[in-house]
């Protein structure tokens, strides 16, 4: 396979921590350091990192005790020579400055920035990845992968959830509701009797009846007028006979009692006509109606109130009911956009993907896959986010048994890189043993 990746070729330390006088040319592929505990394997790995990635992946105390001044330095394939120096100052600190150098050994102004663009340094680590929590996990491969604003609609999905909650909690809050009104009765008439029209009705035919009373009365009185005056005109036709000498005039009161009496008899025949014609009319029926109309206009102003109810929590109900389906088709819709960005994502290994908890490796949260797993595929996260410079540094290396320093060196190959790895060992598989902070050969 062409070699595409930049090599470091030489790293150097002196008195950085443990480190009295260090030099290590790593191997192409990948390079084991061995060495007892607290010898300064770690520091070694630590020095790429220290050396290209500035002050923040520096300790605190990077100069070995007792001295003023250290320094690392990192020679890469493509001629570039990185120097990182470090001084004590006299209030007790540490000051650190870099500088780049070309093949022809000019200086690089901004050594940091191109050194931060080159590679990613905070990322050299396979560990570090799976010991990432993985909230950070996740979100790293999805930077990997180009997809930072996968959770950008997250926060409106939330809003709608929100929103969907709550019509929901209303339709379940309206709908035993209208059940409990029930069905509407048909057999409650819902317009309510005039209570005034019944009043004014009844005031009318009192009114009518009285008169019919005074007119009766009246028929009466003109009969018994006729009756007197019909005992007048008797005597006066005897007193004629006897009262000769006063016919004269009692003719004349004879013609005007006749006149009369016939006016009479005219006005008697009209009121007993007129009584005629009033018949009394009968009250007890709307007697009867007013002492029901009551009860029966309560029982409409129920039903109508129940009605306009059963209207206005339906009106509700399909309101919250077209609410909620709206924000179940824009959940959706968010939820498809991003299965469809997940699925289409090119991921650095087969079987890694990831779910809203964290990342997973063959559907399976990433802590439950197996060390040999973990190492391929933080192997490959670390080759995808540093795809200029090769170096990996292996911390934990002494828990790597046969098979996995082969599945290292494989994918070593296969992905272009030159792993570092740390190893409480001095046996065959190291290049190089660190004792008494320098570094030796290993014994044959
Ligand atoms: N500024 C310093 N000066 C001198 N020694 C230091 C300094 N900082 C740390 N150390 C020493 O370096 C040692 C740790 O080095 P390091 O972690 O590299 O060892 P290691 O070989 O990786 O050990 P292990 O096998 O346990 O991982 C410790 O003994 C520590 O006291
Ligand atoms: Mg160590």
């Amino acid at each position: 396979m062409k070699k595409k990746r930049v090599r470091i070729v030489r790293l150097e330390a002196e008195n950085i921590m443990k480190l009295r006088a260090f030099v290590l040319e790593p191997n192409d592929g990948v390079t084991y350091i061995g060495g007892k505990n607290g010898a300064g394997k770690s520091t070694a790995l630590n020095l790429v990192a220290m050396t290209l990635g500035g002050k923040a992946l520096c300790p605190s105390e990077p100069i070995s005790k007792g001295k003023t001044h250290g320094e690392s330095i990192v020679v890469l394939d493509n001629g570039l020579e990185v120097h990182r120096n470090f001084n004590k100052t006299r209030s007790g600190g540490t000051t650190s400055a870099v500088k780049v150098t070309n093949g022809e050994n000019t200086a690089i102004t901004s050594p940091q920035a191109m050194l931060n663009a080159m590679c990613n340094v905070a990322s050299f680590d396979p560990a570090a990845f799976i010991h990432m929590d993985s909230a950070k996990q996740r979100n790293t491969l999805k930077k990997l992968i180009g997809l930072d604003n996968l959770d950008s609609g997250d926060a409106e999905r939330e809003v709608l959830y929100q929103e969907r909650t709550t019509a929901n909690r209303e339709i379940k809050r309206i709908e035993p509701q209208l059940s409990a009104l029930g069905r509407e009765n048909q057999g409650v008439p819902v317009e309510e009797i005039s209570i005034k029209a019944l009043v004014d009705e009844l005031e009318k035919r009192r009114e009518h009846n009285e008169l019919e009373t005074i007119l009766r009365h009246a028929t009466g009185s003109c009969r018994s007028n006729v009756e007197e005056t019909s005992k007048v005109v008797g005597m006066r036709n005897l007193e004629i006979d006897a009262l000769k000498n006063q016919l004269k005039k009692k003719t004349q009161f004879l013609e005007q009692d006749k006149a009369l009496l016939a006016t009479q008899k005219i006005c008697a025949k009209q009121a007993e006509e007129k009584q005629i014609a009033f018949q009394p009319q009968d009250v007890s029926e709307i007697k009867a109606q007013l002492d029901t109309a009551e009860e029966q206009n309560a029982k409409a102003r129920e039903e109508n109130a129940s009605r306009k109810e059963r209207k206005r929590l339906s009106a509700e109900l399909k309101s919250f009911r077209s609410e909620s389906d709206a924000k179940t088709k824009q959940i959706r819709m968010i939820d498809e956009v991003k299965t469809e960005a997940i699925a289409n994502a090119k991921m650095p290994i087969d079987g890694l993907g990831f779910d809203e908890e964290g990342v997973t490796f063959n559907d399976m949260p990433l802590d439950q896959a197996s060390s040999a797993e973990q190492l391929r595929l933080s192997m490959a996260i670390c080759a995808a986010l540093n795809p200029t410079l090769g170096a990996v540094l292996i911390h934990d290396g002494s828990r790597l048994d046969k098979d996995s320093q082969e599945l290292v060196r494989k994918m070593a190959e296969e992905l272009d890189l030159q792993p570092l790895i740390e190893v409480v060992s001095e046996g065959p598989e190291v290049s190089i043993v660190i004792e008494d902070g320098m570094a030796k050969e290993p014994q044959e």
